[in-house]
């Protein structure tokens, strides 16, 4: 593997110990350095006005406690969509998913991966935070999911990448144990795009002895990907 710096930095906080076999010619390598983002297209009005119709959303009880809705983080135009589960305090105070302590370990975990936040696109089952953190009820996912849909579509993404139980439920309408889900590629309906489900970056605080099992479902993830060229 011909890793960064950065990249060794992050898998060490990930806990993973990193052994590199020298001189493999590029194709080799798990993670070459990532070629020049192709300029993927996306309907900016459209996402926009998407944007704006989900911060106006009254739909479910959740808006009354809300400081915000969060739509989105990174770039829309990016061929990485990961989806987490709902926002939580920081989220809901910032406006935007994953900029918590979770969402600092996002950010290792995407580095690990050679990715910045703006290689990807995140999104959220739930625009908006349930109370006390608690897990989504399936009638607010289903109330939101048409927003989830719109978004999918217009991202059009290479790749979906499932943070956790929640997320990966809803996506894909199983309710599968998340371990049995690991180590399989899975298909979103419309547009056809392969799924990946891994642990929760909330979860691997909890419990950091998964990380490595964290890191093999993201290496997983990076050989699906470079498959889908
Ligand atoms: N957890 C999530 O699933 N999403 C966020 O945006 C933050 C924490």
């Amino acid at each position: 593997m011909n890793l960064s710096e950065r990249q060794r930095q992050c898998l060490e906080l990930l806990d993973i110990d990193v052994w590199v076999r020298r001189n493999l010619p590029p194709e080799r390598q798990a993670n070459p350095a990532p070629a020049t983002l192709p300029a993927k297209v996306i309907d900016e009005p459209a996402w926009q006005a998407l944007r704006a119709e989900v911060a106006a959303c009254t739909r479910c009880a959740l808006h009354r406690g809300r400081t915000q809705t969060v739509f989105s983080a990174g770039n829309p135009a990016a061929e990485w969509l990961l989806i987490g589960e709902a926002p939580g305090k920081e989220e809901d105070r910032q406006g935007e998913p994953f900029v918590g302590r979770a969402g600092k370990l996002l950010n290792s975990m995407l580095a690990a991966m050679g990715l910045r936040r703006d290689d990807v696109c995140i999104i959220n089952i739930l625009k908006c935070r349930p109370p006390d953190n608690r897990d989504p009820k399936p009638e607010e996912a289903l109330t939101c999911e048409p927003y989830l849909k719109r978004q999918i579509a217009l991202i059009r993404p290479k790749i979906i990448l499932a943070l956790g139980r929640i997320a990966a439920q809803n996506l894909l309408q199983v309710e599968t144990p998340i371990g049995r889900m690991r180590g399989q590629v899975y298909e979103y309906p419309d547009p056809r795009t392969p799924v990946i489900v891994s642990y929760h970056p909330a979860y691997l605080l909890r419990k950091p002895s998964e990380k490595r099992r964290s890191w093999e479902d993201l290496k997983f993830a990076m050989r699906v990907f470079r498959e889908q060229s």
